[in-house]
């Protein structure tokens, strides 16, 4: 299911909610195996448990992505020039951490058409994103193993 729908043209962004433990990362890992045919520059993960200030994130963005900040230049117009020609998945993993960073997310997708984003999260997660689709993640037990419908 996340992966068919993550294939969709009409389809930028998914996020996947659900408690702590429930599975969210290792969800979005498979989903990026999965997928790395259809993303020509291939897979980023991002992860967000050690940013505890939305202003963090586009800093650990630009870490993942190996962009060096250059004097007089924003890092984040940076991040958009490497992004911007780009076929990429972005995982944004624990976003609850950054949940005020929602708007660094809509202006990437505005300004970089072939990028997709895949954030998990614990907290209901806001986006104001037309083109993306929220996910909740239940366990079926507590302690069991628990199949996602991750196709
Ligand atoms: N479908 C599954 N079947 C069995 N074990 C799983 C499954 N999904 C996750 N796990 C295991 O549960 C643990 C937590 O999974 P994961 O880290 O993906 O959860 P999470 O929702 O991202 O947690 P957090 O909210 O703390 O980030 C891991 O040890 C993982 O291996
Ligand atoms: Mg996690």
């Amino acid at each position: 299911m996340v992966c068919e729908r993550l294939r969709r043209v009409d389809v930028r962004m998914i996020t996947l909610m659900g408690t702590a433990g429930v599975g969210k990362t290792r969800l979005s890992l498979q989903v990026a195996t999965r997928l790395t045919a259809l993303f020509v520059d291939g897979v980023c993960f991002v992860p967000l448990d050690q940013v505890s200030e939305p202003d963090g994130v586009v800093p650990a963005l630009a870490q993942a992505l190996n962009i060096q900040e250059e004097k007089g230049h924003s890092l984040f117009e940076q991040v958009k020039t490497v992004l911007r020609g780009q076929s990429l998945l972005l995982i944004l993993d624990n976003f609850e951490h950054v949940l005020p960073a929602r708007r660094v997310i809509s202006d990437l997708l505005a300004a970089c058409p072939g990028l997709k984003v895949l954030v998990t999260s614990l907290a209901g997660f806001n986006h104001g994103v037309a083109q993306c689709i929220g996910l909740t993640l239940c366990a079926a037990r507590p302690g069991g193993s628990t199949q996602f419908p991750i196709d």
